[in-house]
């Protein structure tokens, strides 16, 4: 399976961690953002895998290349992991020149996905579902022999931060596309089907960005080729099991990094005495988020040496 895995996004909502260095190099935990990505494409079967990546982002490209620093055998157990998945799947890189939308970067992969279907992975959110959201979808993709992309119900205060699908339900939680919006006002729409980023595409959806019309900003959006591809052929959208952490978001961001430590059995037992009393103490004046001073005051409250 070919995996196309856009990331050259500029990353405007993490500023300023992302002024110089790429979102999805940001750690979660204990690696970066990007490899859980390419972790659920090896484990949804992908062997082969192609990173957008932009001006930048080498980073990214370093991070998956062989390092001799580092690569002396077994001395880096942490390692062991990353050469493993790298020993699994072929990484590509190919590079889009200016951020100009989603279907601007997933056209990029014609050359190299050609008349294959290929799964896509947003490479700034990690989807945690078992068995794996690509896996899902691509099991999709083989029955319906059709273009699907993961969706869930969003509220109807967020409705314009996501392309909405309109549809039929045709089976439990599968719906045929009728109509896509990129990012509505809810009053134009009753659905609150939000696409979530990830997709398995038939080669079709290449012609169908080149007939696709920049937005506002002049980039060019993967809702408006779908609405483009559904005149086409069938397309699908189907809900899913597991949780969704875009990583672009700040607050997820920290969601994902409080949550992933509190299933590590040995970070969670250090975790909680510090939640507790962060929520023992919540009802003290606000502070400025979490800067050193107000840590030091936290101690000092507690009579800790400096
Ligand atoms: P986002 O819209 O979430 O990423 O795109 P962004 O543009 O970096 O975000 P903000 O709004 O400025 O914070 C989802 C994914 O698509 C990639 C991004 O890198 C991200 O992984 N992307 C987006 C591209 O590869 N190229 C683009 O032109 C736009």
């Amino acid at each position: 399976m070919k995996v196309v895995i856009p990331a050259a996004g500029l990353g405007t909502r993490f500023l300023p961690a992302t002024k110089s260095q790429p979102k999805e190099m940001l750690p979660v935990l204990d690696r970066p953002i990007i490899q859980y990505v390419v972790e659920e494409a090896v484990a949804s079967g992908a062997d082969d895998i192609l990173i957008v990546t932009g001006r930048g982002k080498r980073a990214l490209e370093d991070h998956f290349d062989h390092s001799p620093e580092f690569d002396s055998s077994g001395k880096y157990p942490e390692l062991e992991h990353l050469a493993e998945l790298v020993r699994h799947a072929r990484i590509h890189f190919v590079r889009q020149r200016e951020p100009r939308g989603l279907a601007d970067a997933i056209g990029l992969a014609r050359q190299h996905t050609g008349s294959e279907p290929f799964g896509v992975l947003l490479g700034d959110t990690i989807n945690v579902c078992e068995p794996p959201l690509l896996r899902q979808l691509w099991d999709r993709y083989e029955k319906l022999q059709a273009t699907v992309m993961a969706v869930e119900q969003v509220a109807a205060e967020k409705v314009h931060d996501y392309g909405i699908v309109e549809g039929k339900e045709e089976s439990p939680g599968v719906f045929r596309c009728e109509r896509l919006l990129e990012k509505p006002d809810p009053s134009e729409t009753r659905s609150r089907l939000g696409i979530t980023g990830a997709y398995v595409f038939t080669p079709d959806i290449y012609s169908a960005i080149d007939r696709t019309r920049p937005d506002a900003r002049g980039e060019l959006q993967i809702t408006d080729a779908l609405q483009v591809l559904t005149a086409d052929e069938p397309v699908y959208a189907t809900t899913f099991q597991g949780t969704r952490y875009d990583i672009g978001d700040r607050f997820l961001w920290l969601r994902a990094n409080l949550e992933f430590a509190y299933g590590v059995p040995e970070h969670r037992a250090r975790l909680r005495p510090i939640l507790e009393r962060l929520l023992e103490e919540s009802s003290d004046s606000v502070r400025p988020h979490g800067s050193p001073r107000s840590r030091r005051t936290h101690r000092q409250k507690r009579g800790h040496a400096e």
